[in-house]
């Protein structure tokens, strides 16, 4: 066993003084309560002093008694004060952090973003109307009359394999999912007016699989004018405007010949994207062509009076080259973080 700490005036004032500067210094209830322990627990200076009394002689031990127990004391009524301070100060800063502006507007519910493909829709749309041209729609189960014949697809033609299609039963209905959204083209022609300037966006369907670069349901925007002399300068311009709208004003047009069973002739058309993200570049976005006589006399337009052309592109793929996405699936998971990369326009 240790010598008993002898208990001396100078030992008790030295306890004191430590403990009270310890005590001070505690700046939070954690820091408090180590000083608490340091300074009165069992291994303590104060209590062990304590301790010593018990093997005083028996007239010095009222005195020391007294000693030690005024120093505790003072130590105890110092530990409660700065208790007092502390705790105060500590339910200041949780009740500042917890505040809560009860003016401020309360959004209750986690907002939702509009898909990043129906914005680029109604931005494509707006390209239009701003040139007067007009919306249209048409239904997405489609008779095969519009979807093919109308079109120009002969009977086994093979173009009509060119896309692969959903044939809706019963087969002799002949309905299917439309394939594109040329079959607008007919519907218009049958139904308004000419001179006639029409975009039809909307969903269209093939037997594709799900993957990076593909979807079975897609989107396209069809566009188809008629007018009298009309060119396909006419329908370079049209998609050199639109291109350049989507993609910057350094965006250009390039035609590949092409065949499509509705339009002579018929092209394969590029854009120029000036600023893509790994440099510029040409990306196939779409076809186009004037408009086959065949199809205008099918609507009972005289294409000696009457000319068109008409084009159609996909949405993905525009949303694709223009925002530089790879994955075509992060368009369909309906992924709220993924819309809200685009903002949250309403
Ligand atoms: N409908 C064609 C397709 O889906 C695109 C197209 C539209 C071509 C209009 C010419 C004119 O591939």
């Amino acid at each position: 066993m240790s010598d008993p700490t002898p208990i001396t005036e100078q030992a008790v004032a030295e306890a004191v003084d430590a403990a009270l500067a310890a005590i001070s210094a505690a700046g939070d209830s954690t820091a408090l309560r180590a000083a608490r322990t340091e300074h009165t627990a069992e291994q303590s200076p104060l209590a062990k002093l304590n301790a010593a009394i018990r093997d005083l002689p028996g007239d010095q031990k009222a005195a020391a008694g007294k000693l030690v127990g005024q120093a505790r004391g003072r130590v105890n009524q110092a530990l409660a004060a700065q208790e007092g301070v502390v705790l105060a100060a500590e339910e200041q800063a949780r009740l500042a952090a917890e505040s809560v502006d009860v003016t401020a507007v309360p959004s209750r519910r986690r907002a939702g973003a509009r898909h990043p493909l129906s914005l680029l829709t109604e931005a494509m749309g707006d390209v239009f109307t701003g040139m007067g041209w007009e919306i249209a729609e048409g239904p997405e189960l489609e008779h095969e009359w519009f979807n093919f014949d109308a079109l120009n697809f002969d009977e086994d033609h093979p173009a009509r394999a060119m896309q692969d299609t959903f044939f809706v039963e019963p087969v002799e209905r002949h309905l299917v999912l439309r394939t594109h959204t040329s079959p607008v083209q007919i519907r218009s022609l049958l139904s308004r007016p000419l001179p006639l300037y029409v975009v039809a966006p909307g969903r269209v369907y093939r037997t594709d699989e799900l993957d990076a670069t593909h979807t079975p349901v897609f989107q396209q925007i069809e566009g188809i004018a008629i007018d009298k002399g009309l060119t396909m300068a006419h329908l370079r311009g049209t998609l050199e405007h639109l291109a350049r709208s989507m993609f910057g004003e350094g965006a250009q047009i390039r035609l590949r010949p092409n065949f499509f069973p509705f339009t002579e002739p018929s092209a394969e058309m590029d854009v120029w994207q000036p600023n893509a993200k790994g440099g510029a570049r040409w990306v196939e976005w779409g076809g186009c062509g004037m408009v086959n006589r065949n199809v205008l006399r099918a609507a009972g337009i005289d294409p000696e009076e009457y000319q068109g052309f008409a084009f159609g592109m996909g949405i993905e793929r525009t949303l694709q080259f223009r925002n530089d996405m790879n994955d075509m699936r992060d368009m369909v998971e309906g992924d709220v973080r993924f819309s809200q990369q685009f903002g949250m326009v309403v």
